[in-house]
This record gives structure tokens, C-alpha cells and sequence, in this order.
């Protein structure tokens, strides 16, 4: 179980080789890692509170990854604050900090961030096609990470169910011996996902932002009544009926290969996927329809 001395005791690694010091001192624990883009919020802290409590030991990184923005803004504006996550996560009982530099995690002279990956066609669908490299930039960083940590346990949330799903295969495919632990959506009490781009909203958008999950929850109700197209079509109206939200897609989706479907029956598990602005914040969502 969690050795309770580590709480008080957290240490922060700004570099590979204070992190591979740290690790040292973690001996044969078993670790669980939490890897995160920081600007940490309770949906980070339920991953990490689940982790110390499964693991001896916890890790989580704080890395906002070049690789994996295909918009330069958005790497620009995502929110750093590193001394309150620092804080953060040192209440939640944590064992290490890694918050590396870019050149730890992709040194000049290596090709880190050149690999290619075989996402096994689970990026042809969602957020792949219109985040052109995302998935490729994501699986850089969190297979050098796992390389780097040497994890017994890793923790992600389902917000970003495509990239939980990608991430399951390329373990599995490159014979990782981690175990993927799949975390629910933390909500805001209001409904929105929590995500560390609401920082970026403005009051009014915040305020318009909860009604993309309680327009996505109507389509639940839709589930069988009509054409999967229409019952699209109403989500999207309903979404768009709020000024300051604009969908960029709403998908229905087989849960196991991510395909878009065209008929209810067409899998036995289907989920709901949606990226929507609210003014030039993009943010994504999804929930379970059968
Ligand atoms: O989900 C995230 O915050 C990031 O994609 C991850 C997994 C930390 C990799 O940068």
C-alpha cells in the first residue's frame, strides 16, 4: 500500500536526471503513473487519488507536449501553472513530480519525436482527421514517458476516450507491461467535463459551456426513435441553439473500434463523441448510449 512518508516528502524532477534519481529511491514499489498536460483540476486529482490508493507509489508528469498540438496557438495559450500544480499534487500524496524539459523528452541528436507509430486505424476517425498528427505527437510522448517512469499502472481519464483507446492498443501492440486503468469523466456540478482548457473561458462562455453535455444526455432519449443522421442533426441544433457554443462534429460511434456507425444495431456498445467551440476554445466530450 501507499507509504504514507512520501506525502510530506514529494519530490519535484525538472530533469531526466533528477527524475531517474527520484525513481531510484521508488525501489520495487509498485508505481502508478499519472501523465498529464498540467493545469491540473479535480478530474486530474480523481486519477491520482485513485492511483495512490492502487499503487505504492505515484508519478505524475507535467509535460505540455510540442508533438501533439497541430494548432501553434493552442500549444501557445495552454495554460501552465506549474508552482500550483506543484501544490496540487503534493496534498493528493503523490511521490514524484516529473516536470521535464522539452529537451528531456526529445534530446537533440533522437528521433523521439520522428516515430511513426501503428495506431491501429483508431486514429481514422474523431479527432484524428481534424487534428491532423495529434495522436502520432500523443503516442511520442507517452511512450517515451512510460520508458522514462517505468510504470506498473498508468491512469487516463475517458474524456479523451479516442486517445484511452489508442493508447490501449499501442501497449498491447508493443508489448508494454503497464496496465491501462480507465477513469470516468469528472464533471463539473453543472455537467461540463472537466478539462484544463476551461481555464480559458471567458464567464459567459463558462456559462454557455454546460450545455453541450446536457444536449448530448438528449440524445440518449433519441437512441432507436429516429435515423442515427437525424438524430445527429438534433443534437448538433440543440447544442447550437446556445450562441456562444458551435459544434464541430458530433459522432456516434462503435465504443470498441471507434467507427462511426449509420444504424443503431450496427454495435452492441455505441457512444456519442463531440468537439464543440465555445468562441476559440475547443472542447470535447463524449457519454455512453448503450
Ligand atoms: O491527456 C493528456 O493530457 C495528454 O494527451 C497526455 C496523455 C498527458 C500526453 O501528453
Amino acid at each position: 500500500m501507499f507509504a504514507p512518508d512520501f506525502c510530506t516528502i514529494m519530490k519535484v524532477a525538472k530533469t531526466l536526471a533528477d527524475f531517474e534519481s527520484a525513481r531510484k529511491s521508488l525501489g520495487d514499489k509498485k508505481v502508478g503513473f499519472v501523465p498529464t498536460m498540467g493545469a491540473l483540476h479535480e478530474g486530474h486529482a480523481s486519477l491520482i487519488r485513485r492511483a495512490v490508493a492502487e499503487c505504492d507509489a505515484v508519478v505524475v508528469s507535467d509535460f505540455v507536449n510540442p508533438t501533439q498540438f497541430n494548432n501553434k496557438t493552442d500549444f501557445e495559450t495552454y495554460p501552465r501553472i506549474l508552482d500550483q500544480d506543484c501544490a496540487f499534487v503534493e496534498a493528493l500524496g503523490a511521490a514524484i513530480l516529473f516536470a521535464p524539459r522539452v529537451e528531456d523528452i526529445y534530446p537533440a541528436g533522437t528521433d523521439y519525436n520522428k516515430k511513426v507509430f501503428d495506431l491501429g486505424g483508431l486514429d481514422l476517425y474523431g479527432e484524428g482527421p481534424r487534428r491532423p498528427g495529434h495522436f502520432n505527437g500523443m503516442a511520442q510522448v507517452v511512450t517515451r514517458l512510460f520508458d522514462i517512469v517505468r510504470p506498473d499502472r498508468a491512469y487516463f481519464g475517458e474524456k479523451d476516450f479516442q486517445q484511452l483507446a489508442i493508447i490501449e492498443y499501442f501497449v498491447k501492440n508493443l508489448h508494454y507491461p503497464i496496465e491501462i486503468v480507465r477513469c470516468p469523466i469528472a464533471r463539473a456540478e453543472d455537467g461540463l467535463a472537466l478539462s484544463s482548457r476551461n481555464k480559458l473561458l471567458t464567464p459567459a462562455r463558462r456559462a454557455a459551456a454546460p450545455h453541450i453535455y446536457a444536449s448530448i444526455m438528449k440524445t440518449r432519449d433519441m437512441v432507436g426513435k429516429m435515423p442515427v443522421s437525424e438524430a445527429i442533426r438534433k443534437t448538433v441544433e440543440l447544442i447550437d441553439a446556445q450562441p456562444e457554443l458551435k459544434t464541430e462534429y458530433v459522432e456516434i460511434i462503435n465504443s470498441l473500434n471507434l467507427r462511426p456507425v449509420s444504424d443503431w444495431n450496427e454495435a452492441e456498445h455505441l457512444r456519442l463523441t463531440c468537439a464543440v467551440y465555445a468562441g476559440d476554445v475547443r472542447l470535447i466530450d463524449n457519454i455512453e448510449l448503450k
